[in-house]
C-alpha cells in the first residue's frame, strides 16, 4: 500500500483524502500537513509541508495547498525523489512552472503530475477519443465555455486566468494535442456583481496549427457548474453533451438538473485521476498531465494577462522544450 501524504487540508485535500480512502485502496493517507486545522476535518501529522514531504515513511505526496505555495513544495518533492500530484496550477506564474520543468529535467525522470483532471472525465475521454478518431473529419475550431456557480474566490482578473481559465487551456491543447501559440482576451464593461472585475469575459486562443478556439469564463454564473466544449470537424461536430443529470418532470413542468459545483461535475474525474496516479507511482513512472503540461498551461494564462493588460493579441512563449518531455503528443507545430 502506497502511502499518501497531503498538503493542504481545504476543500480539495480533504476531498481527495476521502477519495482515497473510500475509492483507492493501493493508497492511504498517512500524513497530513495544513496552513490551519479545519473543524472536522484530518487529523495534522507534520507542522509544515516541507517536513511532510522529508518524512521517510511518505511514499507520494498530494500538493493540495494555494497556488503560490506549489512550486516550494513540488521542487521540495522533486529533491526528495518523490512523485507528486500537483494541484492545477503547477504554479500560477510561467517563471515558477519554468524553474520545476527545469529542476525535474535535470533529475532525467519524471515524478510531476499536474491535477488538470478534465482529461480523466468520463465525457471529456469520450469527446478526445471521438476528436482522434477523425471520423467525422479533422477539427477546425472549438467553443468551450467555463462557468461555476460563485462566488469565486478568484477576486482578480489575473486569478481567472492562472487558476480557472488554465482547465481550459489544458483540455484544449490536450483535445487538440497542439500547443497554443496566441491569446486574446475581450472584456466586457467591469461588473461589480462580483470580487473580480471582469467576468464572464472572453478568451480567443490560435493553436500552432491555426485552429481557433473561444473560452467563455464565467465563474460567478450563479446557477451552477456547466462546462462545455464543442469541437467542429469538417462533417460535423462534436460536443460534451452534459451538463444535465436529471431531468425532473413535475406538476405540468420539466426541468434538468445542473451539478451545483465542480466537485459534483467531475467527481469521477477525480477518482479516475487517483487511480491512474497511484497506479503510475507503483509502476515508477509518472503520466501525463506532466510539468511540461503545467507550464505550458500558465504560459497560455501568463499571455491571457499580457492580454488583458495591453488589449492586444498576446504571444505564447514557451522557449524550448527538454527532452524529457519529448514524447508529449502535444505537438509544438
Ligand atoms: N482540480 C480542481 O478542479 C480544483 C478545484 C479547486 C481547487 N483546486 C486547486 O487546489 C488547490 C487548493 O484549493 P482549495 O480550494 O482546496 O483551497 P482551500 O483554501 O480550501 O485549502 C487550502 C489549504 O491549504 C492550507 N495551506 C495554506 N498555505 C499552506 C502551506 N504553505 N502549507 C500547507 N498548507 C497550506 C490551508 O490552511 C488550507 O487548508 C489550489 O491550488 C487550487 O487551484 C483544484
Amino acid at each position: 500500500v502506497i502511502g499518501v501524504g497531503v498538503v493542504g487540508a481545504g476543500t480539495m485535500g480533504r476531498y481527495f483524502i476521502e477519495t482515497i480512502s473510500d475509492w483507492i485502496p493501493e493508497a492511504k493517507v498517512i500524513a497530513v500537513a495544513s496552513r490551519t486545522a479545519h473543524a472536522g476535518g484530518p487529523r495534522l501529522t507534520h507542522e509544515t509541508g516541507l517536513e511532510l514531504i522529508g518524512d521517510p515513511a511518505v511514499d507520494a505526496v498530494i500538493v493540495a495547498s494555494p497556488d503560490e505555495t506549489h512550486e516550494e513544495l513540488v521542487l521540495a518533492c522533486l529533491e526528495a525523489r518523490k512523485p507528486v500530484l500537483c494541484e492545477k496550477p503547477l504554479a500560477p506564474t510561467s517563471s515558477e512552472c519554468r524553474r520545476i520543468v527545469e529542476a525535474e529535467a535535470r533529475l532525467g525522470r519524471r515524478y510531476i503530475q499536474v491535477g488538470y483532471m478534465r482529461r480523466f472525465d468520463p465525457a471529456f475521454a469520450a469527446l478526445k477519443s471521438a476528436v482522434d478518431r477523425r471520423g467525422i473529419g479533422a477539427p477546425l475550431m472549438l467553443h468551450c465555455s467555463h462557468r461555476a456557480p460563485g462566488p469565486s474566490r478568484n477576486r482578480s482578473t489575473d486569478l481567472l486566468m492562472s487558476n480557472a481559465a488554465v482547465h481550459d487551456i489544458d483540455a484544449v491543447r490536450w483535445l487538440l494535442a497542439q500547443e497554443i501559440s496566441s491569446a486574446t482576451v475581450y472584456l466586457p464593461p467591469a461588473v461589480r456583481l462580483n470580487q473580480a472585475k471582469y467576468d464572464p469575459l472572453l478568451i480567443v486562443l490560435r493553436t500552432t496549427s491555426e485552429t481557433v478556439v473561444d473560452v467563455e469564463i464565467f465563474v460567478n454564473a450563479g446557477y451552477g457548474c456547466e462546462i462545455r466544449t464543442e469541437v467542429l470537424c469538417e462533417y460535423g461536430t462534436i460536443a460534451l453533451a452534459g451538463p444535465h443529470l436529471i431531468a425532473v418532470k413535475h406538476d405540468g413542468n420539466e426541468s434538468l438538473t445542473v451539478p451545483r459545483n465542480s466537485l459534483a461535475t467531475f467527481r469521477d474525474a477525480y477518482r479516475a485521476e487517483l487511480k491512474a496516479w497511484i497506479q503510475s507511482v507503483s509502476e515508477g513512472d509518472a503520466i501525463a498531465p506532466n510539468a511540461w503540461d503545467g507550464f505550458a498551461a500558465t504560459a497560455v494564462s501568463d499571455a491571457c494577462r499580457r492580454s488583458i493588460a495591453t488589449g492586444e493579441p498576446a504571444k505564447v512563449e514557451l522557449g524550448e522544450r527538454p527532452s524529457l518531455y519529448a514524447d508529449n503528443d502535444i505537438h509544438e507545430n
